[in-house]
């Protein structure tokens, strides 16, 4: 099976850093074996990475709209012989993820842009990008890892996760070069709007990924949002 940019999320360097965040901040910390939804699993590649090197014994449940990207990742998974720990359907996760989740995950379409008349139009993300990893904070989770860009309007994102109930339980942050998704004319139009209402940060070549840890607030001990923020809005 060929792998398209347009059908199959592609750029292994943001995968590789959703899994990183997982492992640290999700796998290697949960002590429990409550299942773990996944909005977007892609080709499947970061929850398996993560897998691998955590001993997380619960089940992830991935939720994949697009077809080749979910028999990608189902393939994966036969392969490295994880059947009883993740998951794959191939369905839209807001109609079909159980009601009760208490744990999600995901690495959100994030791209700001006018419409989705993109490479990519799964990956629109709204006029600022932040539309989807919102609709994902008001599924009422108790945790949530989401990835977060600097270009997404983030302060924004922060102070409607704070509006959830949510405090920031962790982050992990990583600059990334602008890549195939992020350089389209039409997404480079669109961020460069939103910097010049503090709505994006990023350098010439530069933005920050964040991976964040939202908690409810009755379950939190520690509040990291000031210091999340002042990392994402350094640019
Ligand atoms: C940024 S990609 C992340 C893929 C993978 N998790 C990774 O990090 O490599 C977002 C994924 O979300 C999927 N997606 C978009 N809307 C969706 C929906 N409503 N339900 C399930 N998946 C969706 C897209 O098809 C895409 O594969």
């Amino acid at each position: 099976m060929v792998k398209s940019p347009n059908q199959v999320f592609f750029c292994p360097e943001e995968s590789q850093f959703y899994a990183q965040c997982l492992e640290k901040m999700v796998l290697s910390q949960s002590h429990t074996t409550d299942p773990i939804v996944e909005f977007g699993a892609g080709d499947g590649s970061p929850v398996i990475r993560a897998l691998l090197n955590s001993s997380f014994e619960g089940v992830v449940q991935g939720f994949e709209l697009n077809f080749e990207a979910s028999q990608l990742a189902k393939l994966r998974i036969e392969q490295y012989g994880l059947g009883a720990y993740y998951q794959i359907h191939n369905a839209c996760f807001f109609s079909n993820a159980p009601a009760n989740a208490r744990y999600l995950i995901a690495n959100p379409p994030y791209l700001p842009a006018p419409d989705n008349q993109l490479y990519m139009p799964s990956l629109h993300g709204g006029d600022d990008g932040a539309l989807v990893t919102k609709q994902l904070l008001a599924q009422g989770c108790e945790q949530v890892m989401l990835m977060i860009s600097a270009y997404s309007n983030p302060v924004d994102t922060v102070d409607f996760a704070l509006q959830q109930g949510y405090e920031v339980a962790d982050f992990m942050v990583t600059p990334l070069k602008f890549g195939y998704y992020s350089c389209e004319p039409k997404v480079r139009d669109s961020i460069a709007k939103l910097k010049c209402k503090r709505q994006a940060f990023f350098s010439e070549r530069i933005y920050f990924l964040a991976g964040v840890l939202f908690r409810q607030k009755s379950a939190a001990t520690v509040c990291l949002s000031e210091e999340f923020l002042k990392v994402m809005t350094a640019l």
